[in-house]
């Protein structure tokens, strides 16, 4: 029976104020409205940035109304689409983006950057183009979080934030390139322009973290130190391209002084994978005062980061990095492509998998660095 045109009754996990569990929910998703298209969920991964805005103490993230659905790194399948939508069918495999790109605004046609701003300041708030959401749950508007909302079978999204990917692409797979390996593989690639026998040091060993520690190895790093806090993430590291990992807790000095010994005066490139304001401060002071470069790709919305002027002064360069640089509608398909043909790695993320009903287990793993990726299936 055809799903099109009505509301579909479907479970997700809401998250009804912050730091509390999320609760597994009947929730409603309205059709799609005017270039929005509605999709079924397939798989999803849980990144940090969900478990920071809901359980971090921290000031990092911006306020944002609950309740709410969570998830943001997903892979499904479309259902329906509203009216005005030309590039989109029903059965087409997609990843829905936080990070839209309508293709046609002055930054979708500059080089310089992927920040499209289509519907940006609804979706920041988690309501689409008309001011609301397409989830409710007992009678209440339910937000999307980054205008997503994966932690649920279904969603409704702007088509401009939403890729067709290829039919043959395993979703419980390439939803990581929803945010995660994205993020940290064009951290080094795109935005940061890692070279040929350079030197890096990659601040986190999460999902990021490792996808940098990938970046950098396709760019060919002669030397790529992973820093942790966690030794357990040495091994995965290694596996993906790390020559060498460092524990900051090992060394009675601070981490940026170990790692300008180990290098002869600091590394050509810092990714910051962690979200840390102090972690971003040593991260920057790591590389060499010549030409270093140090790409923050950790999520703080809020916090300041310590950067003496002499810092860059002599010559190093601070950027930051959203969704790894990469111009969302047209790249992540391919990404996928560098997955099937064996470039990009993404088996090695997935540690975990659960059902949707396990999503509270998911956020302990993550947290307690038990876990890189969990994939919850819907
Ligand atoms: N820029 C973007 O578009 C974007 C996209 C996705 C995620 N993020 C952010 O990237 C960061 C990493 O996300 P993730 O999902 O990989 O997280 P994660 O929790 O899986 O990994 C974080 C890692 O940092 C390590 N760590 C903690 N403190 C440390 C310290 N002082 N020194 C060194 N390592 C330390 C942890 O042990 C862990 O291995 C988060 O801040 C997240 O919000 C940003
Ligand atoms: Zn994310
Ligand atoms: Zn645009």
């Amino acid at each position: 029976m055809s799903t099109t045109g009505q509301v579909i009754k479907c479970r997700a996990a809401v998250a009804w104020e912050h730091g509390q569990p999320l609760v597994i929910e009947d929730v409603e998703v309205a059709p799609p409205k005017a270039h929005e298209v509605r999709i079924r969920n397939v798989a999803t991964g849980v990144c940090h940035t969900d478990w920071e805005y809901m359980y971090g103490t921290g000031e990092g993230m911006k306020p944002r109304p609950f309740p709410l659905v969570l998830g943001h790194e997903a892979a499904g399948v479309v259902e329906s689409v509203g009216p005005g939508v030309t590039i989109f069918s029903p059965g087409d495999q997609v990843i829905p983006l936080f990070l839209p790109q309508c293709g046609e605004c002055e930054r979708c046609l500059s080089p310089k950057t992927n920040q499209c701003r289509k519907n940006w300041a609804n979706t920041q708030m988690g309501v689409l183009a008309d001011g609301t959401s397409r989830i409710s749950c007992r009678g209440q508007q339910v937000y999307q979080f980054l205008g997503v909302s994966s932690f649920s079978q279904y969603t409704v999204v702007p088509d401009t934030s939403l890729a067709k990917i290829r039919s043959d692409a395993p979703l419980d797979k390439v939803c990581l390139l929803g945010c995660g390996v994205s993020t940290g593989y064009g951290a080094a690639l795109k935005t940061g322009k890692v070279e040929k026998d350079a030197s890096c040091a990659v601040f986190g060993l999460g999902c990021v973290g490792l996808a940098a520690v990938m970046g950098c190895r396709a760019a060919g790093a002669r030397r790529i130190i992973g820093v942790d806090v966690n030794p357990d993430k040495f091994a995965k590291a290694a596996a993906l391209g790390a020559t060498e990992c460092v524990n900051p807790a090992d060394h009675g000095k601070p981490i940026q002084e170990v790692l300008a010994e180990m290098t002869d005066g600091g590394v050509d490139y810092a990714l910051e994978c962690v979200g840390s304001p102090a972690v971003m401060s040593a991260a920057l002071e790591s590389t060499v005062d010549a030409w270093g470069t140090c790409v923050i790709a950790g999520w703080t919305e809020r916090e300041a980061m310590k950067v003496k002027v002499e810092q860059i002064l002599l010559g190093r360069t601070l950027k930051g990095t959203y969704f790894g640089g990469w111009k969302s509608v047209q790249d992540v398909p391919r990404l996928v492509d560098d997955y099937m043909n064996h470039k990009l790695k993404l088996d090695e993320f997935i540690t975990h998998n659960l059902p949707l009903d396990q999503i509270n287990v998911a956020f302990d793993l993550l947290n307690s660095g038990k876990s890189i990726r969990t994939v919850i299936t819907l």
